[in-house]
Formats: structure tokens, sequence, C-alpha cells
């Protein structure tokens, strides 16, 4: 006799296979409309769906046109008029003999008009929600106007914040990346393909590019195998476990071979180890740069090289299409590759339903920029905010100020604001901080305005008699600093990341004014600016914020919104510590406070001896300036009772992982929690601390909570001198708290 919960496991067994047999089934029925396809294809069409063609801006020349018609375009990138782009996939669509619709890729990279936080700001809200939901309205956003494919989300992990590109991705740590990353794949994407507002996504850059030597883009990349497969490919791996449609290869070599001509990289790992289904598409020209790496002798060569490692699409050269023919005929490449490759492509082409519907029509969409929009970007934006310092708890700003200056190159920079990529947003949207404060300060608050430096890279000092008068008739200066958005992106790098220009004589002269300064810094990566931090109160840390910038910025000034940011990367002392990451090795001698001899404490006569004597620069010690995962709020919160569910926990089994959190300060707030783990003796060195587990909460002041984490031995797996994926069994150490810092700590074992 059947008891009522057998009834229920049998109902939702049940249940598992229709939904087995239903997916298995629309599967083999995409297969099979793939390959029949396919097989009326002719090899020209073929090579067709892999090539990927710039747009024109607006115009479709007569000769693009005729191409369209013969099937020999795959997909075009940079093109957003929406009546060209419906006019393309007409000719397509219709007079094309098979009627393959197209792919229209742009870097919708964060946000399309309504622009979001950079994805490094992004990052620093540890919110995954809010993450995906950044996506999904920048999906509705570009779709609507007939865009389907982005290139989103980058998800290299960098160490080095000279390179430009940090600015893009989300931040130093694999297992912060791969939730994030996963969230913005998820949120471009929606709930299905074919889904009419949604986006098919692209993981970039397979794989090494943020490793480059010296921070300067494009540079080398020297990366252990070991390290690739711990540190920089797992965002990938959890892109395509969140559904990724499409990846993009990169621009960098790795190890010697071109990513884009790396068949260890495509094939073997991606395409073998991992079985991803989606497609691959090159960087711009990246195929035939392969003759400029030293790696491929000719643009032919390059071709052959690329379709061996198995990129399916060509952006921007045109070598496939020269090439491909002769390529076969030369038994370089396979029918079975392109085959491959083509199938790959039509795949995506109809999980996006683009066989259904080709077309757009913006009017069916929720307009650009809407109210929802603009609210999504104002509570990013919000929660990137970093606060950094805040002596004598001089924020939030007393409601009481009758005056206050704002003073800065970037108070009132709607372009910069903006940062990297932001081919569609416009600087007419933006609300800037000038413009915030104006807006909602009431008639008993009166602002004092004064740029101060031109840019952020001026060293034209003609500004600062108005600064200084401007501090001198407020209570307090909200001073904006940092970096124009020029100064971060793909391949603007820097090798002294202070702060540019006269920004830190600015600072002099306000601070002499002796009016409590409140320094907002926004910037498309960390900068070195210790020396001012004596001389301002407080620091927040803005990033590029995006459209919504000031109302966000006012919102955590007053004190409506409680700071929550936290750093998604470390911030250096000085540009000569780089690389400098929490995950470290300990090395044989690590350094201590004590064993840190510096630079100014040797006596000049001192004998030609070894002093120190462990890991650490005699100038800049090997402390950061601020450690990942830092960020303060209004109030405090202390971490106490840690509990492990267990002493020892059996391999295959997980370990529960408790704390107290209880809000002491005087403010409600939020935190993040995080959970670091470090397993203390291993086959191969293992960091000494590794992010595990992070979750975000909201105390009410006085408040306490337990938050608990659940993790697996296989989430402490790590690559062994044989290559293998293990975990090992022995002593793990794990710390909860508020950054990569955090000192409350206990000790689990793992048994076999
Ligand atoms: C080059 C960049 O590296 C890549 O990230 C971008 O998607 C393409 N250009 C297309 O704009």
């Amino acid at each position: 006799m059947l008891t009522k919960s057998d009834l229920t496991i049998l109902h939702l067994l049940t249940l598992i296979l229709i939904w087995i047999g239903m997916s298995t089934a629309q599967n083999s029925n995409l297969d099979e409309r793939v390959s029949s396809l396919l097989s009326r294809m002719t090899l020209q069409e073929k090579i067709g769906q892999m090539s990927q063609f710039n747009g024109f801006g607006g115009t479709i020349p007569d000769d693009f046109k005729d191409k369209l018609r013969a099937g020999l375009v795959g997909s075009v990138l940079n093109e957003v008029n929406t009546g060209t782009l419906n006019e393309m996939q007409r000719i397509a669509v219709d007079e094309s003999r098979l009627g393959i619709p197209l792919l229209i890729g742009r870097d919708v990279i964060h946000g399309f008009k309504t622009i979001l936080p950079i994805p490094l700001g992004q990052a620093a809200t540890w919110n995954p929600d809010l993450v995906e939901k950044g996506a999904r309205m920048a999906a509705l956003e570009a779709r609507s106007q007939g865009i389907n494919w982005t290139f989103a989300p980058m998800i290299d992990i960098t160490r080095d914040p000279r390179w430009g590109r940090i600015a893009e991705c989300l931040g130093e740590d694999p297992y912060l990346t791969s939730v994030l990353g996963a969230a913005m794949v998820r949120g471009f994407q929606g709930e299905h393909l074919h889904d009419k507002g949604s986006l098919a996504a692209c993981a970039k850059h397979f794989a090494g590019y943020g490793a480059a030597e010296g921070g300067r883009d494009y540079n080398t990349a020297s990366i252990p195998e070991n390290e690739l497969r711990d540190i920089y490919l797992p965002p990938f791996k959890a892109s395509l476990e969140a559904g990724v449609a499409t990846m993009m290869s990169a621009f960098n070599e790795v190890n010697g071979v071109p990513a884009t001509g790396n068949e260890f990289l495509t094939r073997q790992i991606l395409r073998q180890e991992w079985q991803f289904k989606g497609f691959v598409v090159s960087d711009w020209e990246s195929v035939i740069q392969q003759v400029a790496h030293g790696f491929t002798e000719s643009q032919k060569a390059a071709a052959g090289q690329a379709i061996r490692a198995g990129i399916d699409m060509e952006m921007a050269s045109t070598s496939y299409a020269q090439y491909i023919r002769e390529l076969l005929g030369e038994n370089i490449i396979t029918m079975e590759m392109i085959d491959q490759s083509v199938a790959r492509i039509l795949r995506v082409k109809m999980l996006l339903g683009l066989f259904e519907n080709p077309y757009t029509d913006p009017a069916s969409f929720p307009e650009l920029l809407n109210d929802g929009h603009r609210a999504i970007a104002r509570e990013a934006a919000a929660q990137s905010l970093v606060l950094l310092q805040n002596k004598q708890n001089r924020l939030p700003l007393k409601n009481d100020l009758k005056s206050i200056a704002v003073i800065g190159p970037l108070a009132d920079a709607p372009h910069d604001q903006l940062g990297t990529w932001i081919f569609d947003g416009d600087k007419r949207h933006s609300i800037t901080p000038l413009q915030a404060f104006r807006d909602n300060a009431g008639k008993n608050l009166t602002i004092h305005y004064a740029q101060g430096l031109a840019i952020s890279r001026t060293k034209d000092l003609s500004g600062f008699s108005e600064a200084v008068n401007a501090a001198q008739q407020s209570e307090v200066v909200i001073l904006f600093l940092g970096e124009e958005s020029i100064l971060s992106g793909e391949s603007h790098c820097r090798a002294d990341i202070g702060l540019p220009g006269a920004q830190e004589a600015l600072v002099d002269v306000l601070a002499e004014t002796g009016r409590p300064i409140v320094a907002v810094i926004l910037a498309g990566r960390p900068l070195t600016f210790r020396n001012i931090l004596d001389k301002v109160d407080a620091v927040i840390y803005a990033w590029h914020p995006g459209t919504m910038a000031g109302p966000a910025i006012c919102d955590v000034l007053s004190g409506k919104v409680a700071p929550s940011g936290k750093l998604p990367v470390t911030f250096p002392t000085h540009v000569g510590q780089i690389p400098i990451y929490y995950a470290h090795k300990n090395t044989g001698k690590p350094p201590t406070p004590q064993s840190w001899v510096k630079m100014d404490d040797i006596p000049a006569d001192a004998p030609q001896l070894s002093i120190g004597n462990t890991s650490h620069y005699l100038d800049e010690g090997y402390e950061p300036q601020f450690p990942f995962g830092f960020g303060l709020s209004y109030t405090t919160f202390q971490f106490s009772d840690l509990q492990i569910s267990g002493p020892r926990v059996a391999m295959g089994e997980s370990v529960k992982i408790s704390v107290r959190v209880t809000n002491s300060g005087q403010y409600d707030g939020h935190e993040v929690v995080q959970l670091y783990v470090r397993d203390l003796f291993a086959d191969r060195t293992r960091p000494v601390r590794e992010l595990k587990g992070f979750k975000r909460i909201t105390l009410k002041k006085g408040q306490s909570d337990t938050v608990t984490f659940e993790i697996e031995t296989h989430d402490l797996a790590f690559h062994n001198r044989q290559m293998k994926l293990v975990t090992e069994p022995g002593e793990f150490q794990v710390w909860v708290g508020s950054d990569s810092r955090a000192n409350l700590t206990a000790n689990f074992e793992i048994i076999k």
C-alpha cells in the first residue's frame, strides 16, 4: 500500500520524467531542424553563416544587400538603426535562398540607453539579483531596437588595476565573478532565449585576457595550467552552466598560443571537457592577428588555425570567406568542422526564435529610459558605492545643513559618469551629482559650485581660487574627484594609477580652508590616493555610476540609502605593489607587522646584511590600502558565535557554517557577510584565503540574525600536480566577516 508521501514522490518522479522527456524531445527536434537546414546549404552559404560584418551607420550599401541575398552574412555588429536592421533581416529572410535570419550583435555592456554602473561597479554591489535585474533591463532596451546578441558579460579575472579593461570585468575573484557573471547571463537571456525581450549573451574573453603582462592591453599572458583552470576558467564554466549561448575568444596569447587559434582552450576544454553547445565568435580581427602574433604565416593559415581550434564565427576580418574553400581543398580543415560550426550558429538562431520572429517593433516594448529602468540604474548605482572612510561619522550629511560646496572635475561631468563602453548611452540623459544636489536642495540649503579643475587630467590651477571661495562659504565640501571615462576601457591602460592632473593639489588647498571634506571618487579602476586620506573626512568610491549617478550619490550621502558596497578588487597603496590580491600564497617567509623593516627606519650606516627576511617591500610593506571585500556602512556590525556543523566532514558531504551578525550601530543597514576558506596543506600550495560564499543581509539597528553557509566538499577542489580536480582530506580553516581580513575563525577536517 502506497503512503501519501510515496504518492507525492511518485508524482514528482513522473513530472521529472515528463520534463526530461520534453526537453529531450525539444532538443532532438532542434537538432533535426538544424541538420535538415544544414543539409540544404551550399558551402558558400555555410561560410556566410560563419562571417560577421561591421554595420554601416544606418545605410545598407548595395554590395552588402547583394551579400545578404546570396546568404553570405551570418551576423552584423554595430548597427543600431531599427529600420536598417529590420530591412537587413527582411533581405536575409525574404530574398536569400534559405531565408536564414541574422544575428545582430552589439556591446551592450552595462546598459543600452539607461546606463548602469560599469561592471566593476556592479560587482561592488555583491548583489546577484540586482545585477540580473540590470542585465534584464538592458536586454529589453537593446532588443526593442533590433539587437539580439550582446557581447557581455566580460568575466575575465584580473589582478591588475593598470589594465583599462578592469572597468569592464567583475573583479579579481573567481567565485564572485562566477556568481555575478551567471546572474548577468540569466538577466540578458531571460527565462527563455526565444522570449521577446531576450538577448543571446556572450561570455568573454576566452581565456586569460585579464592576465596581460604589466596590465598593458592585448599583452602576453603566461598562466600555469592549474591557475588557468582554478582561477581564470571557473567563471566561464559558471556562465556555461547558466546557459550562455555564445563565447568570444580573446585577443591575447596564452603560454605562446593565441587564444583565437588555441585548440587546447576551445576544442579540448570548452567543447570536449565541458561539452559547450553554443558557438564561439572571435574577437575583432583576432583571427588574422595570429599573423602579427608570429603564430601563423598568413591570413589563410590563420583562418585554418582558428577553425581547427573551434572558432565558429569570424568577427570583422574576412579570412574565413576568403580561404575556407582552399583550406578544405588542401585538407587543412574538414567539412565536419565547418558543419559543426554552422550547426552551432543555426542552433542559437533557432533558440532565439529568429526564424519565427526576425523583426522588431519598438512600440511593442517598454519605452527606453523609462522610470522603471532609471529606478533600477539608481538602485544599482547606490548599491555600488563603497564607503572607504568616514572619520567622525561625517556621513550621512546632517539634514540641517545650510550650505554645501560641490566641487571637482567630476561633479558635473554627464559624459564621464557613464564610464567606458557606452556606445548607445547619451550624456543628455545623465543626472549629475551637481544637478541632483540642486534638485534636492530645499529652500534653506545653498549650494556653492566650483569645478576647480576643468577635467580630471588638467594641471591648470586657475579654477582653484573659485573652489576655495566656494568651500569657505560652506559648512561642508563634497569633492568629486577621479578619472574621466576615457582613461579606462579597452587599450586605455595606465602605468600610474594615481589621481590624475592636479587633483591632489586641489585637495591640499581645500583642506587648508578647514572645512570638512567628503571625497567622492568616480573612476574606472582602483586608484591610489593615500595622500588625500588624511586631508579628507570621508571617502566614497563611486566607480563610474552611470545615468543615475547624481540621485544615487545623493541617496547615500543623505542617508536615505545605507552604503553597502564592498570592493570586488584589492586597492594597492602604490602601483608598485601590483599584482596584489587577497587570495595570494603564503610563501615560505610570510611577512608580519614585526618583520617588515621600513626603509625610512634603516639607519644610514646599516651594515650590508639581510634585514627582515620576509616577503615585503621596504617602502610599501605588504598590505594593500583597502582589502578585497572591504566597505563600511553608517552603522557597525559585530560577528560572533561562529559554528561549524561538525569538526569532521566526510568527503562528498557538506558542511554548514553559521555566524551571528548584530547591527551594533546607530543606523539600519546592509551587510555582505563573507565566507573565506583555506586548505592548510595540499599537494599544491593553496591561497591563504578563498571566498567561498557571501550573503547580503539587512538588519535594523540593534537587530541580530544568524547567517548560515553550506559548502560541499567539492567546492574546495583544486587542480593538483597531476592536473586532476581534487578535494583533499585534511584540515581547513574558515573565516567569516565583513571583508577578506575577517578574523573570526574556526577549523574543520575533511575525512575520506
Ligand atoms: C573588441 C573587444 O575586445 C570585444 O570585447 C568587443 O566585444 C568587440 N571589440 C566588438 O566591439
